[in-house]
């Protein structure tokens, strides 16, 4: 093996593209490999396929500079990588156990290309158990004695900020179960400042799943006190923060709202209840994070119809359609679930997001767009926020003319970035979550 070890990501979605150029820029040729012809076609002409902050410019510069390449070749990419990183999708089967064909076809695949020593890295989320399944899978089908590593390193990086938390990551989980495949993965990761934690690979696996479970948990205990706060007229932001200030609890992850989507959270909650109650542990926690998570929904349907009554042909504006700011993702975005519930009253939507629009017209393609955010306000009856973009934040709105272009001065804030005290006095009606509503009787 060479000084530099030559690194294959195989599928290139979110943390597969992710991944291939961050190494690419840390100085290792990387080659990256996808099945989706249109998006090795796109990532050839230096595009990123999913909007994310810095990604295309950096895509651009280790392709400029010959450090990565898209390829639809697999056998290819197996053939002239020592290290593969596994970055398939892991999508979740009706009974909430994740469906791991494409791992299981990956493996099969780099053992019937085998060619010499390769270390075969997880980094998909997956159950544990998952890489004892990739390492007999390459034994099946490349023999016994095949010259391989399997080792988990999973990926913490949040969408929106995927290139900063990967260059500066909390910290780096090395699962492994030889001195090759650490001195390998460490050698990776040499340049990153980072705590590196090896640890055994069943407990790498587990570290991925309880940490995204725990931060799912945090987000619907929050939301748990955020009903009580409502019904007691109590500030769950306030709540927040003074449990923030215990450095025990932290106040990250402790906005209330309309509750957490995106491609991982709900997921990973189902998949790690699976896997728990499966092996026999009590894992009905997680049942209720995700039962109260779903209840955001109902919370935020509930303050729209106590402001409208009915919908039925009245002008809605949404601001918001993917699951968080800083992404055109829109998997599992509360957004869709809203949208839904409105076409059912019979509204008439309205919606504007920064960079989400085109996803979201291939879901619904009979709601209306509008280019800027003031354009969704032209007569409407409420204005529903749904995702948190900066654009959306109180000092870049101009209230006055958001009053004047509405019909009702209604706000729905499905994440609490708006404030009573602010918008009362313009004249506004103000429905937000777990926190005081300012509502003329
Ligand atoms: C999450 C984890 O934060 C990453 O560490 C992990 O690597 C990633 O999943 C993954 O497994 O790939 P991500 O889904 O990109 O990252 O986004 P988050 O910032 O974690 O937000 C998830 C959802 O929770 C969003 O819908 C967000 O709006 C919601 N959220 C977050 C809240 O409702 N309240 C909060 O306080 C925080």
């Amino acid at each position: 093996m060479k000084d530099n070890p030559s690194i294959g990501v195989i599928g290139l979605g979110y943390v597969g593209l992710v991944t291939a150029v961050t190494f690419a820029k840390l100085g290792f040729r990387v080659l990256g490999n996808d099945i989706d012809s249109n998006k090795i076609d796109l990532l050839k002409q230096k595009k990123s396929p999913i909007y994310e902050p810095g990604l295309e410019e950096l895509l651009k510069e280790v392709m400029d500079s010959n450090l990565f390449e898209p390829t639809e070749d697999f056998q290819r990419t197996v053939r002239e990588s020592d290290i593969l990183f596994i970055c398939v999708g892991t999508p979740t089967n009706p009974d909430g156990s994740p469906n791991l064909v494409y791992i299981e076809e990956v493996a099969r695949g780099i053992a019937e290309n085998l060619n010499g020593y390769k270390l075969i890295v997880e980094k998909s989320t997956v159950p544990v158990g998952t890489a004892r399944w990739i390492e007999r899978t390459i034994k099946l089908y490349a023999g016994k004695d095949a010259d391989f590593d399997v080792a988990s390193n999973p990926e913490f990086l949040r969408e929106g900020n995927a290139l900063h938390d990967t260059f500066n990551p909390d910290r780096i989980v090395i699962g492994v179960e030889s001195e090759r495949a650490k001195n390998l993965l460490l050698k990776l990761y040499e340049k990153i400042d980072a705590p590196k934690l090896v640890v055994d690979i069943n407990t790498a696996e587990i570290i991925k799943h309880a940490s995204n479970a725990f931060l799912a948990m945090k987000i619907s205990f929050i939301n748990m006190v955020a009903d009580l706060c409502e019904r007691t007229g109590a500030d769950v932001k306030l709540v927040a923060d003074g449990m923030g200030y215990d450095r025990r609890i932290g106040r990250a992850f402790l906005n209330a709202g309309i509750g957490y989507g995106g491609s991982c959270f709900p997921k990973d909650v189902r998949a790690f209840h699976y896997i728990g109650t499966k092996n026999g542990a009590d894992f009905s926690l997680l049942e209720k994070v995700e039962q109260i998570n779903n209840s955001r929904i109902d919370r935020f349907m509930d303050h729209v119809k106590e402001a409208l009554w009915y919908l039925r042909n009245k002008k809605i504006a949404v601001w918001g359609l993917s699951f968080k700011p800083n992404t055109d993702d829109i998997r599992e975005a509360p957004s869709i679930k809203v949208v839904r519930r409105l076409m059912e009253e019979g509204a008439d939507i309205h919606a504007y997001d920064p960079k989400a629009m085109d996803n979201f017209r291939k879901l619904f393609p009979d709601i209306n767009y509008v280019d800027n955010k003031y354009d969704a306000l032209k007569d409407a009856h409420a204005l529903l926020l749904i995702t948190e973009w900066d654009e959306f934040m109180p000092g870049n709105v101009d209230f006055e003319k958001v009053k004047e272009l509405m019909r009702t001065p209604i706000i729905v804030d499905g994440r609490n970035i708006y404030d009573c005290e602010f918008l009362e006095p313009l004249g506004f009606e103000y429905y937000p979550m777990g926190r005081k509503k300012c509502k003329r009787e």
